[in-house]
Formats: structure tokens, C-alpha cells, sequence
């Protein structure tokens, strides 16, 4: 039998458990336990509570003592939104953006994601497997691990193929957790020759049987955007790819509205952006299952508003917050200087803003992770510091020092 370990004392556990998915939630509502514990066995949560009940009851367990006086332990934090498996920069497209072109108009001159597929497309599996680890490591140190990673930069049948096959390896070698999306439908590439309508036939007759069979992945993203795809264009390709038992989400609503309507009526499991969408989307919301998820790093990185969060937020809607991280519109991929940026400017609480980065966006996953609870699998992280709230208040300053996951302990 494995070892059984007892993690603590911590100044304050949060398990982010039984808490509701939708809607305002005041950080009162969040349970709060002082001089606290947690009991692993076999890599999987046996039990937690009180410190000193914990020593008791387990007395036989492994102990490692918390030396640093002050921790406040979390669950991992999810990014449940990523393009990180890609090739080569996008710094011109920034020195163009700052000088005053926008994103559209670089993309309209044939920059943006095209450029990325260029450099994409050249970088063997390998590699890309390479870059992921590495992206993979920083999220990995700032708490995070478990990452939605979005093909979407191949465009082709062995490119998008290749970036799916790198997830997948990159996921047997890291302790993280990673999520594979497939995006081919993330533009027209420039060498297609052919209509929109027929570059979606192309993904759906020709890549996703080879990504069925493979198992490479049951998810897909569609961007709907002008420059992109269009709503309905869109629409029958995400009604082709349900049939095939896919989970949906979509990039909607980043520079002009009417997309989150196609993402509810489809069922996305997620409907991501969500800058431009409108009061009556925001109701939409409501009475709806689709995760509304906010990038804060693409408002950042673009210099442009932040997804209606607040508004969303009163309108009942599972709100979560996640990255985007990737070489064009969000370079940065900082989780929680992000989320606690976006918390500043919409007005969220900070308890809103920790859900967003826990157990909402596991929500928007469908992965039963980002809560504290017994027999689930292990993942927690410590911060130096007694009181949760300042890691949102710190705005991305105050690092984890600890992080465990399943059987693995690390110390940064
Ligand atoms: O989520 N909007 C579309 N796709 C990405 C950007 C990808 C890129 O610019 O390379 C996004 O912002
Ligand atoms: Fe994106």
C-alpha cells in the first residue's frame, strides 16, 4: 500500500466544494477552515478538516510539516481556455497593434493567425511537444494544472493532426492535466482552395475521422468572427460534429455580437470572449448550461474592453476565466494577475473571481476537478499567506510555494 500523508498545518483551507455554479456568490458564502489539514492516500484526497483532529485520527500517516507559518491552501486552478502549442511570435503584429492597426486589419493583411500557422506548420511534432512542456511548466509553478490546449494553427490534415498528436504526448509527460480541442475551424487557411463551407466539409470528411479514430480528442472550437466563420456556416458545421459526439464550445462575441446566441442554441459546452455581447445574450445566459468564459488576457493583449461579467454574473450565468493564452491576442498567459484584474474592473468578488479560475471553469471542461473533495484526486496549492483574499488583492504577485498533485509534491 502506498503511503498515506498528512499536509499541514495550514493557516486556511478553502475547498471550493458545494458551492453554486451560477450566478453572484459572496465571498461569505465560501467555507473557511483555520489551522487546517488535508489526508492524502494513493495520490487521491482521504480526508481534511482540522489539523489536529487529522493527526489524531490518522496518526500513522506520513507527515509533512508545513514549516512556513503562514499557507492558505486552494484547489489547482483550471485555464480551461489555451492555444500554447505553437510556433514562432507574433512581435510584429504587437509593434503593429501599439502603433495603432487593429487585429482585424492585421489579420485582413494576411498577418495574425495565418503567420502563426506558417511557423507552426515548420515545427515538427517534437517540438511542438517541446514548447508545450515548457508552458505546461510555468502554468504548472503558478498553480495551474489542468489546461485546455486548442489546436487550431495547421489548418491541414497532417498539421492539425500533428498539433493534436503533441497534446497528447505532452500529456503523458507532465504531472498536469491536459485537455485537447481540436480548432480547425479557427480560420480559412490561405492555401485552401475552396469556399468556408467547404473547408468545414474538408475537417469534418477528412481530419475528424482520423481524430476519432486516434482518440485525439472529443472536443471542438469553432472562431465566429467576421474574417473567420459565420454564424451559419458555423451552425451546420457544430450540428455535424454533435452528430459525431462531440463537445462543443465556441469564440464568440470577441469583436462583434450575435455569436453566444449560436453557442446557446448549439449547446456549447462553453461559449469564450464574449467582449461585444449585448444585454439580450447576456439573458440568453440565464437559463442556460453554456459556461460563459472571459479572457482577460485577449482584452489585455488587445487593448480592448473586458467581457460583461458582472452583468453576466447577475444574469445567472456560470462565469469562468481563463488565458487565452497564445502568440497573437494574449501573449502573456498569467491566470491570476488576469483574473484579478478583470475582478478590479467588472466589479466581481473576490469570491466570484476564485471560482472562476476553480471549479466554474472545470464546469466549462465538463471535468469533475477545481474543489477540494474526498476520493477526488489530489490537486491543491499553498500560498505564503494567512488570508485568501490577499492572492486576489497581491493581482498576480503572490506566487504559490507548494503545489501537490495526485502522489507528486513540488516546492517552489
Ligand atoms: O482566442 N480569436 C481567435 N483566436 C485566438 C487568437 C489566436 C491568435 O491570434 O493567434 C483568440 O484570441
Ligand atoms: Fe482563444
Amino acid at each position: 500500500m502506498k503511503s498515506k500523508i498528512l499536509y499541514g498545518p495550514f493557516s486556511q483551507l478553502l475547498p471550493m466544494d458545494g458551492l453554486p455554479l451560477h450566478g453572484p456568490l459572496l465571498d461569505e458564502e465560501l467555507e473557511i477552515i483555520s489551522d487546517a489539514g488535508i489526508v492524502t492516500q494513493d495520490g487521491k484526497i482521504l480526508d481534511f478538516g482540522k489539523y489536529d483532529e487529522l493527526k489524531k485520527i490518522h496518526s500513522e500517516a506520513d507527515h509533512k510539516l508545513n514549516s512556513k507559518k503562514d499557507s492558505v491552501v486552494l484547489p489547482s486552478f483550471v485555464d480551461c481556455h489555451t492555444h500554447i502549442c505553437w510556433g514562432g511570435n507574433r512581435i510584429n503584429d504587437y509593434a503593429l497593434r501599439v502603433a495603432g492597426k487593429s487585429y482585424l486589419e492585421i489579420a485582413a493583411a494576411g498577418g495574425g493567425i495565418s503567420d502563426t500557422v506558417i511557423e507552426t506548420r515548420k515545427a515538427s511534432e517534437g517540438e511542438l511537444v517541446k514548447v508545450i512542456l515548457q508552458r505546461v511548466d510555468r502554468h504548472l509553478k503558478r498553480g495551474i494544472s489542468t489546461i485546455e490546449i486548442k489546436s487550431g494553427y495547421g489548418l491541414n490534415l497532417d498539421d492539425e493532426l500533428k498539433m493534436l498528436r503533441a497534446i497528447k504526448k505532452a500529456n503523458e509527460q507532465t504531472t498536469a492535466e491536459l485537455i485537447p480541442t481540436f480548432l480547425g475551424a479557427h480560420i480559412k487557411p490561405k492555401d485552401f482552395d475552396g469556399s468556408h463551407e467547404e473547408y468545414l466539409e474538408f475537417l469534418i470528411n477528412e481530419v475528424v475521422p482520423v481524430i476519432l479514430e486516434e482518440d485525439l480528442t472529443s472536443r471542438a472550437d469553432v472562431f465566429v468572427e467576421e474574417g473567420a466563420f459565420d454564424i451559419e456556416v458555423a451552425r451546420v458545421y457544430a450540428k455535424k460534429l454533435k452528430l459525431k459526439g462531440f463537445n462543443l464550445t465556441m469564440h464568440v462575441d470577441q469583436f462583434h455580437s450575435g455569436g453566444s446566441e449560436l453557442a446557446i442554441e448549439e449547446g456549447c459546452v462553453s461559449a469564450d470572449h464574449l467582449e461585444h455581447t449585448d444585454d439580450n445574450s447576456c439573458l440568453l445566459f440565464s437559463k442556460s448550461e453554456t459556461v460563459a468564459v472571459a479572457l482577460p488576457g485577449a482584452s489585455i493583449g488587445l487593448g480592448m474592453k473586458f467581457t460583461p461579467c458582472r452583468r453576466l454574473l447577475d444574469h445567472n450565468a456560470c462565469v469562468a476565466i481563463a488565458t487565452d493564452w497564445n502568440p497573437g491576442s494574449a501573449p502573456m498567459g498569467d491566470l491570476l494577475t488576469q483574473a484579478s484584474i478583470l475582478g478590479t474592473s467588472e466589479k466581481m468578488t473576490i469570491a466570484e473571481t476564485l471560482a472562476g479560475i476553480t471549479f466554474r471553469a472545470a464546469k466549462a471542461l465538463r471535468i469533475k476537478t477545481g474543489f477540494i473533495r474526498k476520493d477526488n484526486k489530489a490537486k491543491f496549492i499553498s500560498f505564503p499567506t494567512n488570508d485568501y483574499r490577499d492572492i486576489f488583492y497581491k493581482q498576480g504577485q503572490l506566487q504559490p510555494d507548494a503545489s501537490v498533485i495526485g502522489e507528486e509534491y513540488f516546492e517552489f
